[in-house]
């Protein structure tokens, strides 16, 4: 079970209002006493923050926002001591404009050696004027951006460079095998320092088609072949780790098919992908079902296990999402939830029974901070505060992913809820956030809070859980009843997304998300069974 801490709001401990390192080692009882296998740090290394960290300036130094190397050594240490991994997310699709990399192709002009580690290209026009294709941004806006050639060369007509998100963020030549070498470098620098793995960001987007063509409404062509360039260089990866003792891993970012993502999660490629079809999926029995079956299947034919995630930092937060059934048809999208048609307690009935599904299921689980206490979305924070870059890039039509990234309530009181001794924090808190607060949820026996902490307790004493052979068992289309056994042991998952009540099957309620005490499982709950077999 990896817990995704986003670092800027997990904890902070020296008062700037933003979470750090520190903040994150003064909280390790809290994580193990939740029952955390492993963390995954968002970036945290130097960067001008324009992605908040995404935009990495440097990739062997930690930002001093966020502390030091030696603090990171520090959580290395303190982690491994309680039997946690701690993994970090590698950023390789672009660097920060800020790179001496990227200070050195735009002062070195065209044709040059440093050019050649981005994507410079001519501009079309006769003077070079127009972008060399149609391409656009995540972020929104065109994704080239135009750099002043320097002085006195006679290199007019100034270069373009090509940026898949922010103009802060330029895109590598990964056909460049400098820049393969140094990442491979950098893999290593991390993983000779104790870390046990990376999350590998935009993953499945290093390589584009080298001619750039204009497409229609200006998507980028990433090329899927398996057999494509952007798998060799997870080959190459995968033999840095391979050169380690102990379990490394790596698990990969892409929004791709399931056939696609099983590619990237080959024997000789990376582990781990995260699950995104499961993330997009409603409370919906049938959305469930085929996400549950279509990842399993696209792995199985790779031998590698599945990942189960609902939740992150660039997606609308489930309870939200839940209280709605709606499915997510992308990510970036913008909130799917607002205050008005917002049903909390439905939302957090079907979070909990997620929590129970998610929890069960076989494969690695990833929780976003928050999650666990069941955050919602913060959908009105006044326009002032936001601060995701795609809300300026859009220009500001998309609000972006600030509702997720509400700073962690730890106390029920007091400034900032504990968070920090700031009188600001990064994002403003609300004042009823307190009642989503550690404090108050481990005071309260029926917590989401509690129900994680149970949940997890019983999923590394239940040899099924988490780990089990899985079949369906006959059910209401709306009811998802999945078996799961290991070493003829068996626990039965119940899901009830119907309206109707569902009487139990035989066998001992270990946990429920609801009240299981009539014999039957009510609407928008979860129950796990243990069978006799
Ligand atoms: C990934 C990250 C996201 C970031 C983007 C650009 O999708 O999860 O937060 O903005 O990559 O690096």
């Amino acid at each position: 079970m990896f817990y995704q801490v986003y670092v800027r709001s997990f904890r902070d401990s020296n008062g700037d209002g933003v979470g750090d390192i520190r903040g994150i080692i003064e909280s390790l009882d809290y994580l193990q006493t939740l029952g955390v296998d492993a963390l995954w740090l968002s970036p945290c290394f130097t960067s001008p923050q324009v992605d908040h960290g995404y935009d990495v300036a440097d990739y062997r130094e930690i930002d001093l926002l966020f502390g030091t190397v030696e603090d990171m050594d520090a959580l290395i240490s303190h982690a491994h001591t309680r039997n946690i991994r701690v993994t970090l997310d590698f950023v390789p699709n672009h660097t920060s404009h800020q790179h001496r990399w990227f200070q050195a192709a735009v002062a070195a002009g065209r044709g040059s050696a440093e050019r050649e580690r981005y994507l410079f290209r001519d501009g079309r026009g006769e003077q070079g004027e127009l972008p060399p294709n149609n391409w656009m941004s995540v972020f929104g806006g065109p994704s080239w951006t135009r750099v002043s050639e320097p002085e006195g060369s006679p290199q007019s007509p100034a270069q373009w460079y090509y940026h898949l998100f922010a103009a802060e963020q330029p895109d590598l030549n990964w056909r460049n095998p400098e820049v393969v070498t140094e990442f491979e470098d950098v893999i290593r620098f991390w993983l000779d320092r104790g870390v046990d793995g990376f999350r590998i960001d935009v993953s499945d987007a290093l390589i584009k088609d080298a001619d750039f063509p204009d497409t229609d409404g200006g998507w980028p062509i990433i090329p899927k072949d398996p057999d494509g360039e952007v798998h060799d260089i997870y080959r190459r990866f995968r033999r840095v780790f391979d050169e380690y003792i102990g379990d490394r891993m790596a698990v990969i970012e892409t929004g791709a098919d399931d056939a696609t993502v099983a590619g990237f999660i080959r024997p000789d490629e990376m582990h781990l992908a995260f699950n995104f079809r499961f993330v997009k999926a409603g409370f919906v029995a049938e959305q469930l079902r085929d996400a549950i079956d279509s990842s399993l299947a696209a792995n199985a034919r790779v031998g590698a296990p599945t990942t189960w995630v609902t939740d992150n930092h660039d997606t609308p937060r489930s309870v939200g999402r839940y209280s709605q059934g709606t499915q997510l048809h992308g990510s970036y999208v913008p909130a799917t939830t607002s205050q008005i048609d917002f049903d909390e307690a439905r939302g957090q009935q079907r979070a909990r029974a997620m929590a129970l599904l998610l929890l069960a299921l076989p494969g690695a689980v990833y929780v976003y901070n928050g999650q666990e206490l069941g955050l919602p979305n913060v959908d009105d924070l006044p326009e002032s505060a936001l601060q995701d870059p795609v809300w300026e890039k859009s220009g500001h039509t998309n609000r972006g992913r600030d509702n997720c990234r509400i700073p962690m309530p730890w106390h029920a009181e007091g400034p900032c809820f504990g968070f920090s001794s700031a009188p600001h924090t990064w994002l403003p808190m609300p004042d009823y956030w307190g009642r989503y607060s550690v404090a108050s949820q481990t005071d309260a026996t029926d917590s989401m809070l509690q129900l994680y902490r149970q949940a997890l307790k019983l999923r590394r004493a239940h040899a099924p859980l988490g780990r089990g052979q899985l079949t369906w068992i006959e059910s209401p289309a709306d009811v998802l009843h999945i078996r799961l056994t290991h070493d003829g042991q068996s626990v039965d998952v119940l899901v009830n997304t119907g309206k109707a009540d569902v009487p139990l099957p035989s066998g001992t309620v270990l946990l429920a998300s609801g009240d299981v005490s009539d014999g039957v499982l009510p609407e928008d709950a979860a129950v796990w069974l243990e069978g006799q077999m």
